[in-house]
C-alpha cells in the first residue's frame, strides 16, 4: 500500500486525516488510552520505558508514543529503566531565574535530544503553573508567580525540546496549585482572574511554543475536574485559543468516559492509575451507542496523528543513540550559574582563591547537591552521590537524591594553598568550632521538596537555621549557600555575610556554586517568586487540607477558616487573590517581603537612565543600561506597570525586561514592548481583553519593590479577541 500520508509536501491535517481513514474503530480506540508501561507485564516489546506508552499501529506505521517525564532533565523515577542516568537540569525556579528566554530554549534542546537518545518521542514537561502558593511541593518545577516569565521560559523550552522532532507537552492544565489533596481539590476562582493569570502563562506558552499536547490537572476547577472541563479544555483552550494539538491525562485523573471525552479530554494517560479504563472499551461502546458521536472520536485521533506528524515523529522516529554527556551537563552548568540569585553581600563575595583556610559545613557538600523528588527525578549518569530514603506517598517516586557534583570539591579546585575542611554540620557545636579557625564559612543549608507534598513550613527543615546561628556567631565572615525547593525563610539573616539562592542546581551544580562563590561568574539571577518575611503574609498561612491530611470526598472539613470551604460536599480552595499572584498581592496588600520578585545582587553595579515612553495601542519603555563597577555584570531591569485591575484597585504587572550583558564602563539602550493583555483586563461580558483608555505609571526597576525610573504614558482604549 502507498502511504500517502507519508508526503511530507502535505499540511499535518491533510496527512492525518488521509491516515485516520485507514483506522478501525478499535484501532482509533487504541490510541487514545494507555499504561505505565513498567506495571505491564511483561512489558510492551518496543516501549522506552518512561511515564507513558500508547501502543502505535504497526500496519501503518504509526510508531507507538513513549512518554517520558522532563521537567528537569530525562526522568527515571523508580529506576524504571535500571541505572539508566540523565543530565539533571537545575530546578525550574533555577531557570525561571535567568530571565533567559534563549538559555531556557538551550535546556529544551538538551533535554530534548536526551529524550531522543534514549527512545522517547513525547515529553511529559514543562509546566506552567504559576507559583501561588511557596509552600507547594512542586514549585522547584515550575516557573515562578509572574504569567510572562514562566510562559515565555515555558515556550522557549517547549520550542527547543520540539526542535529534536519530538512532542512536548505543557502541563498541568490548569490551577494545580497545591499539592496537598490533589486528587480532590476543587480550586474556585473567578474566570477573569484566572484568564489574566495562570491561562495567560499556558496562553503564552502555547503562542511561543506550540507544544504538541496538553496535559490536564489532577484537581477540580470552579467545580470540574480539569480533565472534564469543557470550559478549559472546548472552550479557553481549543476554541479561545485556537489549540491543535492533543489534551492528555495526568496519571490517574480520569474519571469518566463521555463526559471526559465530550468536554475535549483526547487521551487516557497512565490508565492503571484510573478505576477504570474509560476510554478504553467504555469510549467504544459510548461511541457505538451514539452517546460520544464518531466525530469527536475522530477528532481525538486526529489531533493526536497531526500532532506527530507537525512535530517530525513520523519523519524521523526517534531511535536509541550515543549521548553526549559532558557537552549536555556543560548546558546544566550554564543555567545553574545564570539562575543562582546573589540575596544578600556585603562585601565579602567574590571569594579570593588564596584564603588560608574555608570552613565548609553543612547540607552533604562533601558528596554532592540535592535535587526535587517525584515524577521528574533525574537519576544522575553513574549514580547518585547520595541517595536516602523516604518514607510516605513522595518515597514511591524515588529516594532524597544529590546528584554527585559535591561543592567542596569544587571550591577546592578554585582555591591555592588553602585549607578547605568540612563538617557535615550535624552538630552545630563542632561546626562552630570549625568555622571560627576559619577565614570563611560557607554553610550549605537545603530543604528538600516533592511532588505529592507541600512542605510543612518556610523554614529550613531540622537544625540548620540553628546551625547557621551557631557558625555565624563564631565566624561573622559566613557565606550561606540555599538549595531550596522553593522560598525560605532567613532568621539568621542579619548575622551572615553573604546569601546564595542556588536552588536544586542540578547535574554540575557543585562546580556552578564554587564559580560564583569565587567570582570566575558574575552572579546574574533575578528571583521568579517572592520571599515573604512571615506565612501569615501569605494569602493562606495555612495550606488548606494539609493539617487534616487528605480529605476523603464529601468528608467534612473541620475549620473556621474562611478560605476552606465544603462546596457541594467536596473539598474546596478559595483563591480570593485570583490574579494578583505574588508580588502582586503583596503590592496590593502594602506588604514588604524579604526579597522582592525580581531581586538579585551582582558583584558589579548598573544604573538606568533616560526613560522614554510610547503610549497608544501599547506601552514601549525604552531607556538606557549601565554598568558602574568594576567587572563586566549582567543586569535585568524589569518594567513594571500600575493599571486599575478588574476589581477597581490597583495592579502592578510586569510587562517585560531586558537582559543586558556589559562591559565595566559600558551602556546600552533596551526597549521594551508590552504584551497588550497586560495592560487590559479580562471582561467576561465582551467577551475578551478590555484595555481602558488612561494615563499609566510605568517604572523600570530592579525588582518588584525597587524602581530605578518611573514615567506616565496615555494608552488608547482597546479590545483583544480572549
Ligand atoms: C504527575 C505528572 C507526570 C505524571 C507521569 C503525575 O504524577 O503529576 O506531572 O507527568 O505523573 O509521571
Amino acid at each position: 500500500m502507498t502511504q500517502a500520508w507519508m508526503d511530507k509536501t502535505l499540511s499535518p491535517d491533510a496527512r492525518a486525516t488521509l491516515l485516520i481513514e485507514q483506522l478501525t474503530l478499535d484501532e482509533m480506540i487504541s490510541l487514545v488510552h494507555g499504561p505505565m508501561p513498567a506495571m505491564v507485564t511483561p512489558p510492551p516489546a518496543d516501549a522506552a520505558m518512561g511515564a507513558g506508552y500508547i501502543p502505535g499501529v504497526e500496519r501503518l506505521g504509526i510508531p507507538p508514543l513513549n512518554e517520558t517525564d522532563a521537567s528537569l532533565g530525562i526522568a527515571n523515577p523508580r529506576q524504571v529503566r535500571p541505572g539508566d542516568g540523565a543530565t539533571g537540569l537545575p530546578s525550574g525556579l533555577a531557570l525561571a531565574s535567568t530571565w533567559d528566554p534563549e538559555l531556557a530554549h538551550a535546556a529544551g534542546v538538551m533535554v530534548g535530544s536526551e529524550a531522543r537518545d534514549k527512545g522517547f518521542n513525547v515529553l511529559l514537561g514543562g509546566g506552567a503553573n504559576l507559583t501561588r502558593e511557596p509552600r507547594c511541593g512542586r514549585n522547584f518545577e515550575y516557573l515562578g508567580e509572574d504569567p510572562l516569565l514562566a510562559g515565555v521560559l515555558a515556550g522557549e523550552a517547549i520550542k527547543g525540546a520540539q526542535s529534536n522532532d519530538i512532542v512536548c507537552t505543557l502541563k498541568h492544565f490548569a490551577l494545580n496549585d497545591q499539592e496537598t489533596c490533589r486528587h480532590v481539590v476543587d480550586a474556585r476562582i473567578d474566570e477573569g482572574a484566572l484568564r489574566e493569570s495562570d491561562l495567560l502563562a499556558f496562553q503564552i506558552a502555547i503562542e511561543r511554543g506550540d507544544p504538541g499536547s496538553v496535559m490536564c490537572a489532577y484537581n477540580r476547577v470552579n467545580g470540574e475536574w480539569a480533565g472534564e472541563s469543557d470550559f478549559l479544555l472546548n472552550q479557553v483552550l481549543k476554541r479561545d485559543w485556537g489549540y491543535r494539538g492533543w489534551v492528555m491525562s495526568d496519571w490517574g485523573a480520569v474519571h469518566s468516559t463521555a463526559k471526559a471525552a465530550l468536554a475535549g479530554l483526547d487521551q487516557e494517560s497512565g490508565e492503571q492509575l484510573d478505576k477504570q479504563v474509560y476510554f478504553g472499551a467504555p469510549l467504544k461502546e459510548a461511541v457505538e451507542q451514539g452517546e460520544v458521536p464518531f466525530e469527536r472520536l475522530t477528532d481525538m485521533v486526529h489531533r493526536i496523528l497531526r500532532s506527530l506528524f507537525a512535530k517530525g515523529v513520523f519523519d524521523n522516529p526517534a531511535a536509541k543513540r550515543f549521548t553526549d554527556y559532558a557537552a549536555n551537563a556543560q548546558v546544566a552548568q550554564a543555567a545553574a550559574e545564570a539562575g543562582t540569585v546573589l540575596l544578600k553581600n556585603d562585601g565579602l563575595l567574590p571569594l579570593s582563591g588564596s584564603l588560608r583556610r574555608i570552613a565548609v559545613i553543612g547540607a552533604h557538600a562533601d558528596v554532592g547537591v540535592l535535587s526535587g523528588g517525584g515524577s521528574s527525578q533525574v537519576i544522575p549518569v553513574g549514580g547518585p552521590g547520595l541517595s536516602l530514603p523516604v518514607a510516605g506517598a513522595a518515597g514511591a517516586f524515588a529516594n532524597i537524591t544529590y546528584h554527585p557534583s559535591a561543592p567542596l570539591a569544587a571550591i577546592r579546585d578554585m582555591t591555592r594553598n588553602t585549607q578547605v575542611t568540612f563538617s557535615p554540620g550535624t552538630d552545630p557545636a563542632e561546626a562552630a568550632d570549625l568555622a571560627r579557625d576559619a577565614d570563611v564559612a560557607i554553610v550549605f543549608a537545603d530543604q528538600w521538596a516533592t511532588e505529592a507534598e507541600d512542605l510543612p513550613s518556610l523554614s529550613l527543615p531540622g537544625h540548620q537555621d540553628a546551625l547557621i546561628e551557631a557558625v555565624a556567631a563564631a565566624n561573622p565572615r559566613t557565606v550561606v549557600v540555599l538549595e531550596t525547593g522553593t522560598p525560605v525563610l532567613t532568621p539568621w539573616l542579619d548575622r551572615v555575610s553573604a546569601v546564595l539562592e542556588a536552588w536544586y542546581p542540578g547535574t554540575r551544580g557543585g562546580e556552578a556554586i564554587a564559580n560564583i562563590l569565587f567570582g570566575a561568574v558574575n552572579p546574574s539571577g533575578r528571583l521568579p517568586i517572592s520571599f515573604p518575611r512571615e506565612v501569615e503574609d501569605l494569602v493562606r498561612p495555612e495550606i488548606p487540607g494539609q493539617i487534616f491530611g487528605p480529605p476523603e470526598e464529601g468528608r467534612t472539613i473541620p475549620t473556621s477558616r474562611p478560605d476552606v470551604q465544603q462546596h457541594k460536599g467536596r473539598f474546596s480552595v478559595e483563591h480570593p487573590e485570583g490574579a494578583d499572584v505574588g508580588y502582586r498581592w503583596f503590592a496590593k496588600h502594602g506588604t514588604a517581603t524579604l526579597f522582592p520578585f525580581g531581586f538579585g545582587l551582582s558583584y558589579t553595579s548598573f544604573a538606568h537612565s533616560g526613560l522614554e515612553l510610547t503610549g497608544g495601542e501599547t506601552i514601549t519603555a525604552s531607556f538606557e543600561v549601565k554598568n558602574t563597577g568594576a567587572v563586566a555584570g549582567i543586569d535585568t531591569p524589569q518594567v513594571y506597570v500600575t493599571v486599575t485591575g478588574s476589581d477597581g484597585q490597583p495592579s502592578q504587572r510586569l510587562i517585560g525586561w531586558a537582559r543586558v550583558a556589559l562591559a565595566p564602563g559600558e551602556s546600552r539602550r533596551v526597549s521594551v514592548t508590552a504584551d497588550r493583555r497586560l495592560l487590559a483586563n479580562y471582561d467576561l461580558a465582551l467577551p475578551g481583553w478590555r484595555i481602558a483608555a488612561g494615563p499609566v505609571a510605568v517604572v523600570v526597576g530592579t525588582s518588584a519593590e525597587d524602581a530605578t525610573l518611573h514615567g506616565e504614558v496615555a494608552v488608547t482604549a482597546g479590545t483583544l479577541k480572549p
